[in-house]
């Protein structure tokens, strides 16, 4: 099986409709055992029910603006296991009123936070785990938007945490490779998930896409987690720094 033998930590996830959990079901169906956190117990209920019947380790709740909160849980993680092979990084955040009001209105406060749990929660994860990532080599994944590319309406502050997020994982990749460890951004197009209910005109993002993608039709989340299965697995052992579009072919075409 791809992922046999491979350890590999979901940070974060929301419950069953969300990117993680499509993730975390590709990587079990390949062979992982699967590490699981959520941001809270708002969400623990529902996350710790579906991981029920996998063989996967519940490293509890994790809020990714405290580096203490990171720190504990990858001490919880490395009471259990003596390696990590991959780490796919999820959380995205922007306040409501930043992705409405226009980007130029954008608040100090508001995109601090929304680089802080979009973009730099990559970075402080990547740091702690690297000490259980560095044991074997591994596979670091974070997910993206081409709205970190164009300018989409309504993504706004959202867009600019994508570019920073991408940007990231090129240097990661830089600093990462002599350790044999890779890092790569898959940029998904519009699925509909809780965070997808946060944007404004979500809707016209979602059906828009089927019109220009070459391939006519949305994507599922599964789709991105079997991406993100080969991004983890041997198979893509020659690819890093790469952001990988799984968006039905709408990032290739122009007007
Ligand atoms: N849904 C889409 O259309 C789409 C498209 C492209 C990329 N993405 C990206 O995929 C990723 C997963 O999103 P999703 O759509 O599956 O929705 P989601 O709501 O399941 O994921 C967002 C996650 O961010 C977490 N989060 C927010 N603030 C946090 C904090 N302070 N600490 C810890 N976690 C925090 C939430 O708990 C949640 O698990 C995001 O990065 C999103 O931008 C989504």
């Amino acid at each position: 099986m791809l992922l046999q033998d491979k350890t590999i930590l979901i940070a974060n996830i929301s419950g069953k409709r969300s990117t993680g959990w499509a993730i975390a079901q590709s990587f079990a169906q390949h062979g992982a055992k699967v590490a699981y956190t959520y941001q809270n117990e708002r969400f623990g209920n529902e996350v710790r029910k579906l991981f029920e019947p996998l063989d996967s380790i519940d490293v509890g709740e994790c809020d990714v603006t405290s580096d203490e909160d990171i720190d504990k849980l990858i001490e919880r993680l490395g009471n259990k296991v003596d390696a990590l092979d991959g780490l796919v990084h999820t959380p995205a955040f922007a306040k409501e009123e930043d992705l409405s009001n226009g980007f130029i209105n954008t608040s100090r406060d508001g995109f601090k936070l929304a680089l802080d749990i979009s973009c730099y929660s990559l970075v402080a994860l990547s740091r702690s785990a690297l000490p259980l990532m560095e044991v074997r080599g591994g596979s670091i994944i974070a997910l993206s938007y081409i709205g970190g590319e164009k300018a989409v309406k309504n993504y706004d502050v959202m867009g600019v945490a994508k570019s920073a997020l991408e940007s990231s994982i090129r240097y990661l990749a830089v600093d990462l490779g002599p350790k044999n460890i890779r890092a790569n951004a898959i940029s998904a197009g519009p699925m509909r998930t809780l965070a997808a209910r946060g944007l404004k005109n979500f809707s016209d993002m979602y059906e828009g896409m089927k019109d220009k993608a070459p391939l006519k039709r949305n994507i599922t989340t599964s789709e991105v987690g079997g991406t993100a299965a080969f991004l983890c697995s041997e198979l893509a052992s020659g690819i890093t720094g790469e952001v990988l579009h799984v968006d039905a072919g709408y990032h290739a075409v122009g007007v």
